[in-house]
């Protein structure tokens, strides 16, 4: 992109600005993808950590990824547009608008989508045979999480039963995502928990099989399961998403991935017992707790809520009007709250992506 910035200091950037040490991203990049190099389960990361087609296609070239996941119809079209032609919607779609739109990505790309009851896939199974156009359905097992799926095991099997035949669609294979896992911090408690929850996955895979039915897929993983339900035997595919930017909360569970996104913010004031950032709510998401600063681990954030204010006890040495790098607890909602990333090499801007796919 054309961008004034591109060249400048990121400390001259106009703050709060979403920043991406680009170094840092692509060696968490190059290290997923280097880790299923030679493994059965391939990669398929998870767009809507950052929403940025920029990055989703630095994913794609490093290798080991057979396409992309994502949320929902405003990523995948992004997604389309980049020109990735293998992308799975690793969730729910329903709606006469959004299956219209699901069906027009579904006549110049490979897509699928998740289910997990016939109303969803019939509707459309309808919309996708009247346009000539076949959509990819993966029946989507609750593996634990209590979010959607059907349960493991026979209530898979018949649901993928009833599915098969649909016209304008092609039944490939079954979605379970151990999402009550992925924060257990305790490495042991969260490799054995991970692996007895998506261990139904597999089975539900044997199961289906045994009754004759192909099953091509069974996609799932985080970025902190990746390595342990990724091996097992029987998954195919791997929907990581946040090892690409990071977040703290994601860099306590896989300390090997570093963190590339930070929020660039002002001091702008500085009272005897506190510092205030220009970085409220609005610029930084943190649903799994306030963030912390760059380089002041002694920095206190108790409280986290204010529109455009972070107050910040136990403040370094700081001058008002200097910027400070500040970590969100999570990568995928602070993207969301930004229409660019500037992306920078040692602190110097050169790049600035779109995240094409926030909304
Ligand atoms: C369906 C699904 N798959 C995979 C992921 C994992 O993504 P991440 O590695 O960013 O946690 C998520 C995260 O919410 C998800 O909802």
């Amino acid at each position: 992109m054309n961008h004034p910035a591109i060249g400048q200091s990121i400390h001259d950037l106009d703050t709060p600005a979403l920043i991406l040490d680009l170094d840092v991203s692509d060696r968490n990049i190059q290290q997923m993808a280097q880790f299923f190099r030679d493994r059965p389960a391939q990669l398929r990361p998870h767009f809507k950590n950052h929403k940025c087609s920029e990055l989703a296609i630095r994913q794609m070239k490093a290798g080991s990824a057979v396409g992309m996941t994502c949320a929902n119809m405003v990523e995948a079209e992004a997604l389309g547009r980049a020109g990735i032609d293998d992308i799975l919607i690793a969730n729910q779609i329903l709606g006469r608008e959004k299956i219209r739109r699901l069906v027009d990505l579904a006549c110049k790309l490979k897509i699928s989508v998740a289910i997990d009851e016939l109303s969803q896939a019939e509707l459309i199974s309808e919309a996708a045979s009247a346009a000539g156009a076949t959509v990819g359905l993966l029946v989507e097992v609750d593996a634990g999480m209590g979010r959607c799926g059907v349960s493991p095991g026979e209530p898979a099997l018949a649901l993928a039963k009833q599915i098969i035949d649909l016209p304008g669609t092609e039944f490939r294979g079954l979605q379970a995502y151990e999402g009550h896992c992925v924060f257990i911090d305790d490495l042991a408690e969260r490799t054995e928990k991970t692996r007895r929850s998506m261990m139904q996955a597999v089975e539900t895979r044997h199961l289906l099989e045994e009754n004759g039915l192909s099953v091509a897929c069974l996609s799932g993983c985080s970025s902190s399961t990746a390595k342990i339900s990724g091996t097992m035997e029987g998954m195919t595919e791997v929907q990581a998403g946040t090892y690409a930017t990071m977040d703290w909360r994601y860099h306590q569970l896989i300390p090997e991935f570093d963190i590339a996104l930070a929020l660039l913010a002002t001091v702008i004031s500085h009272q005897s017992d506190r510092a205030v950032l220009d970085a409220g709510v609005k610029a930084l998401g943190a649903e799994f707790g306030p963030p912390k600063i760059n380089g002041a681990p002694e920095a206190d954030i108790p409280f986290f809520g204010a529109e455009e204010h972070c107050i910040v006890k136990q403040a370094p040495d700081w001058k008002v009007g200097q910027t400070v790098q500040v970590y969100s607890s999570h990568a995928c909602t602070t993207c969301n709250l930004h229409p660019q990333i500037f992306v920078h090499q040692n602190e110097r801007v050169v790049d600035v992506w779109k995240t094409d796919g926030r909304g």
